[in-house]
């Protein structure tokens, strides 16, 4: 019997999951299926149950969803914990299984699929919210150090706050980013979402800066900004979205899809 999954989410209809769990599946030979479910804002614990008692595998679980998700599984995986947030579900025995792979996905498309070392890098995370809580931890881990700039500067201190004997992770508000530069800047705000450019000051990049949009599907503003200050690397966040799939995938059926020509595939 093929094995169904889906992803939850509120607005849904434009997610590219479906397409890229469905290469993966035709790649690897997997009798599999993956559609997308939009759950009423109100009703996604109900949903989740749903779909379980419907014998599906599992699902992945996108905006705004991720912080309930966390909320509502039985067992979590480290990374799901660290974020609490979850992007990928496993229905086991009856059990909600909770996984992060949004982390993971960033790291593999930085390293790999971008070339770009992280280890011993300086960061600064733009945003506060889900996106950028989602890949802290993860940055943390590979190396990096981190500041967080955010308009509100209190959420950014709660994310900080979390790294209080284990390192430094500084939050900074974005008058305070006037004189400093960083190998990395990472956009985890939702200002592309409204064509917007968070208040960024000139001259923030350093030489070989990687500038990361984890949006996608256009040059967003924050991409424009990066390549008119000279980083070096400008790149948006369709690798992460193809790399977190691939890590959920292979946390479902234990099966390693190569991401290459799936990326080209979505970038043609
Ligand atoms: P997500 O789950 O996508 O991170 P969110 O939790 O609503 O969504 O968080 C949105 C983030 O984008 C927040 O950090 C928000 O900043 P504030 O907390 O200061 O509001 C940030 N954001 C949204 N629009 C922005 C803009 N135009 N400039 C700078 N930051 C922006």
């Amino acid at each position: 019997m093929t094995d169904r999954y889906a992803v939850i989410g509120n607005p849904i209809s434009h997610s590219k999951s479906p397409l890229i769990h469905t290469l993966f599946a035709e790649q690897t030979r997997q009798d599999m299926s993956y559609e997308t479910v939009e759950a009423p804002l109100d009703g996604f614990a109900t949903t989740v149950r749903r779909l379980r008692d419907e014998g599906y595998k599992g699902c992945n679980v996108t905006v705004p969803f991720k912080f309930e998700a966390f909320k509502l599984c039985d067992r979590l995986g480290e990374r799901a914990r660290d974020a609490k947030a979850v992007n990928t579900l496993i229905f086991q025995d009856g059990q909600i299984l909770g996984a992060n792979t949004d982390g993971t996905g960033l790291l593999n498309d930085i390293e790999k699929n971008l070339g770009f070392t992280l280890m011993w890098k300086d960061a600064l995370l733009l945003g506060a919210g889900g996106a950028a809580s989602g890949v802290l931890w993860p940055l943390f881990n590979a190396g990096v150090g981190v500041d967080i700039a955010n308009r509100n500067i209190e959420k950014a201190r709660i994310l900080a706050a979390e790294f209080t004997g284990s390192g430094t992770v500084y939050a900074r508000r974005y008058e305070e980013l006037a004189g400093r530069k960083y190998d990395l800047v990472i956009n985890a705000t939702s200002s592309s979402l409204s064509d917007e450019l968070p208040p960024l000051p000139d001259g923030l990049f350093k030489p070989g800066a990687l500038a990361y949009d984890m949006m996608y599907g256009r040059e967003t503003p924050f991409m424009a900004y990066a390549r008119e200050q000279g980083a070096a690397l400008v790149a948006d966040g369709l690798g992460m979205l193809v790399e977190q799939a691939a890590e959920a995938f292979y946390l479902w059926r234990n099966v390693r899809p190569d991401t290459q020509p799936v990326l080209e595939k979505l970038r043609s």
